[in-house]
């Protein structure tokens, strides 16, 4: 078994989940436990974090563990954690990578196949700029002289092997269980189909599931109404897509499941007068779906709430251990509605059975339960639905805007088939006109939720005009969210000029397991005429976003 010393980075469950696909056993310990109690482990990773080393009370490994004898890989903070504890320096970089990096790497047998350059995701603002005595570079990349460090069986690597934007970087993991002694093998769906079936057998009670149209809460719907007594619910909170509730409780029909459709417009408008935050909006969202779960649970004389609720949920709502920083929301990035969102006191118990799966292992078994390919492939729609792409107060005006807009958006972005497209709507609060890479730009104040450094960052955006390729504008994006502290938005302007009320924002990423993204490289002349019809909607501005995930999150809230 592989241990994982989690040191609260957004990327662990990745870890863990890169191992059992591949069919190692992995455990996720807590960060202090002692090395005593790792004389088993056939090899020893050391997550992420959002600490620095040299801060007061910063979590460190015990040191031990490297006088073991077993493989120790250091990731991103982990990396920096081993540079420290072992005599080597780490500081603040100069300028922060947040997104994709480009990497090169010497003769290793932990980047056996990854060639001699590759692309890795990094999300740091600290560098090791010393080595530890003994240890030598085996990678760099533009702001990391040392990505990657080695003496012995013990690694350290700045970037993120652990996520799917790191093109073979599951092949580094790989390689590292071959350093510790492990064969690759696979996920097994239907290993885990025996396990969720004991699971819901113990349930014995009537439930009620709530289904979104999404992915998640369709499949768990599908698994659960083989072993328990379901009633289907579909909430239409007035923030859907056009037509979606119609769509929704036809196809999940066809699925086998019955639903009930609620119209709750009004009760979603009274709950989110005046709220601005994105948090706020999210936790008035999840106390009003409870709310009305609760009640037709009584109806229905059901004990447990059924949910879609998936590993990337957990991450974000929950990372971080605010004991050791002191801050409130060290590592959290946002509250998803269906976590960060329940009220403390429920009436319900709540079943999870997705919980520990990522997207694509969702879709897995979606077809391993019969769902058909289109519907197991659907895009993801958020609970909060257009309430995660609305900057500032929510109100019944701004939701029509941005249905209309959605509509034209989906049509236009669906083409090129991206993991996830959509369009959203900012106030556009710009404080005026500045100028990047000599052209003008608008920074945006509204409240933008970004993650840096496996930090939340309630950011700002930043509207720029540029006429470049597709490379030049990654590039200028990760040099402007590595430089600018407070910006994890970058806008490319297709039509109109901010500074004059509000603008929409298209967003199309390519994702594996929606723990990163990278913005669709779509033709800027496509965008161009999208732009122009979003334009007779009367909005003052449309742009492309065209950050990665780190350091924006997919949902623009
Ligand atoms: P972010 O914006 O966190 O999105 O990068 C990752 C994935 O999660 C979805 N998302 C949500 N889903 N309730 C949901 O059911 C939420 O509050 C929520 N916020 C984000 C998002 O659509 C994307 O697929």
């Amino acid at each position: 078994m592989i241990t994982i010393l989690d040191f609260g980075g957004q990327y662990v469950q990745n870890i863990r989940r890169c191992f059992i696909e591949m069919g190692i056993d992995a455990k996720i310990l807590p960060w202090d436990t002692k090395a005593s109690d790792m004389k088993g482990a056939g090899g020893i990773v050391l997550s992420g974090g959002p600490y620095s080393v040299y801060q007061k009370n910063a979590p460190l490994p015990d040191k031990k563990i490297f006088s073991l004898g077993i493989p120790v890989l250091g990731l991103c903070y982990g990396h920096q954690s081993i540079a420290h504890l072992l005599g080597g320096k780490v500081e603040k970089g100069g300028v922060g990578e947040y997104g994709f990096a480009e990497l090169l790497v010497s003769k290793d047998a932990i980047f056996s196949g990854f060639g001699k350059k590759g692309i890795c995701w990094m999300s740091h603002g600290d560098v090791v700029s010393g080595l530890p005595k003994g240890f030598k570079t085996i990678a760099s990349s533009g702001e990391s002289r040392i990505a990657g460090f080695r003496k012995g069986r013990i690694y350290g690597l700045q970037f993120h092997p652990e996520v799917g934007h790191t093109p073979k970087g599951s092949r580094i993991l790989e390689n590292f269980a071959g350093i510790c002694g492990f064969r690759k093998g696979k996920w097994d769906v239907k290993k885990f189909l025996k396990v969720a079936e004991t699971e819901a057998k113990k349930i014995g009670e009537k439930a009620i599931i709530a289904v979104s149209g999404g992915v998640d809460s369709t499949v768990a719907a599908a698994l659960s109404r083989r072993f328990i007594d379901i009633h289907a619910v579909h909430i239409d909170t007035g923030m859907m897509r056009k037509g979606e509730s119609s769509k929704v409780s036809g196809f999940l029909r066809k699925a086998g499941v019955n639903v009930e459709i609620v119209n709750a417009e009004d009760d979603f408008l009274k709950a989110l007068r005046g709220v601005k935050s994105s948090d706020d909006k999210r936790q008035a969202i999840g106390k009003t779906f409870i709310e009305i779960f609760e009640k037709i649970a009584k109806r229905e004389n059901a004990k447990y709430l059924i949910q879609g609720t998936i590993a990337p949920d957990v991450i974000e709502s929950t990372r971080g251990d605010s004991k050791l920083t002191g801050k409130k929301h060290a590592g959290k990035i946002k509250l998803h509605h269906n976590v960060g969102g329940l009220p403390k006191r429920m009436k319900l118990n709540v079943y999870e059975p997705l919980r520990p799966l990522f997207k694509h292992q969702v879709r897995e078994l979606g077809k391993a339960l019969g769902l058909p390919k289109a519907l197991v492939e659907r895009q993801p729609f958020p609970g909060p639905g257009l309430g995660a792409r609305i900057t500032g107060k929510i109100t019944k005006e701004k939701v029509i805007v941005l249905k209309e807009a959605t509509e034209i958006a989906e049509k236009a972005l669906s083409k090129y088939n991206p993991s996830q497209y959509f369009a959203a709507l900012i106030d556009g609060n710009a404080s005026g006109k500045t100028s990047v890479a000599g052209g003008d730009a608008w920074i945006i104040d509204d409240e933008f939720i970004g993650v840096k450094g496996d930090e939340r960052l309630v950011g700002k955006g930043i509207v720029i005009k540029s006429d470049g390729k597709w490379i030049e504008l990654l590039r200028l994006q990760a040099s402007i969210t590595g430089s600018m502290k407070t910006v994890c938005r970058v806008f490319l302007l297709l039509e109109g000029e901010p500074g004059n009320g509000s603008g929409i924002i298209l967003r199309a990423v390519d994702t594996q397991d929606f723990m990163t993204a990278s913005p669709t490289q779509i033709s800027l002349a496509s965008l161009r005429k999208c732009a122009e019809r979003i334009m007779e909607l009367g909005v003052s501005f449309v742009a492309y976003e065209i950050t990665t995930k780190p350091p924006a999150t997919i949902e623009i809230i």
